[in-house]
């Protein structure tokens, strides 16, 4: 196994674009050579998918038992995202919720996310970074 997931939900293929005030002017394509660039050495290659519709984030999470991990920014399904949040339950691999923002600094409907309780980890209002981080805990948590 050596793929890793990086899944991105609805209005995340727009970075850079997208209120860069608050979510910053990184875009998609440069987060995703960010995280290839921070697991290259041990030999993963990184597989992106961003998706507006959650079943085919679903399906995307269903055909990837056999990857090393993922990074999942689920946008707004953080918030009501319940059969995200089934499908992630089987997912079979450790997993990192990002956040570009602080979701807690910002509006009340979005502090809770119903997919958080099921990650190894979540990184929020780090802006891009945060799924550099990502990377470097997935680098920690998945055994050699
Ligand atoms: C977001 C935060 C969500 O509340 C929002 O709906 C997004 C982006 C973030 O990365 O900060 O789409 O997930």
């Amino acid at each position: 196994m050596t793929e890793l997931l990086l899944l991105n939900g609805p209005n995340l293929g727009i970075l850079g674009r997208r209120e860069p005030e608050i979510y910053g002017t990184d875009t998609l394509a440069d987060i995703e050579e960010s995280v290839a660039r921070e697991v290259a050495e041990r030999g993963w290659k990184v597989t992106s998918v961003q998706r507006e519709s959650e079943g085919e984030l679903i399906q995307a999470v269903q055909g990837a038992y056999d990857t090393v991990g993922a990074i999942i920014n689920p946008g707004a399904l953080m918030i009501a995202g319940w059969s995200l949040r089934d499908a992630l339950a089987s997912y079979p691999r450790p997993w990192i919720e990002v956040h570009l923002s602080n979701v807690w600094a910002r509006e009340d409907f979005r502090h809770t996310s119903v997919l958080a309780p099921l990650a190894d980890g979540a990184i929020v209002g780090l802006g891009a970074d945060g799924y550099r981080l990502a990377a470097q805990a997935l680098l920690v948590k998945v055994p050699r």
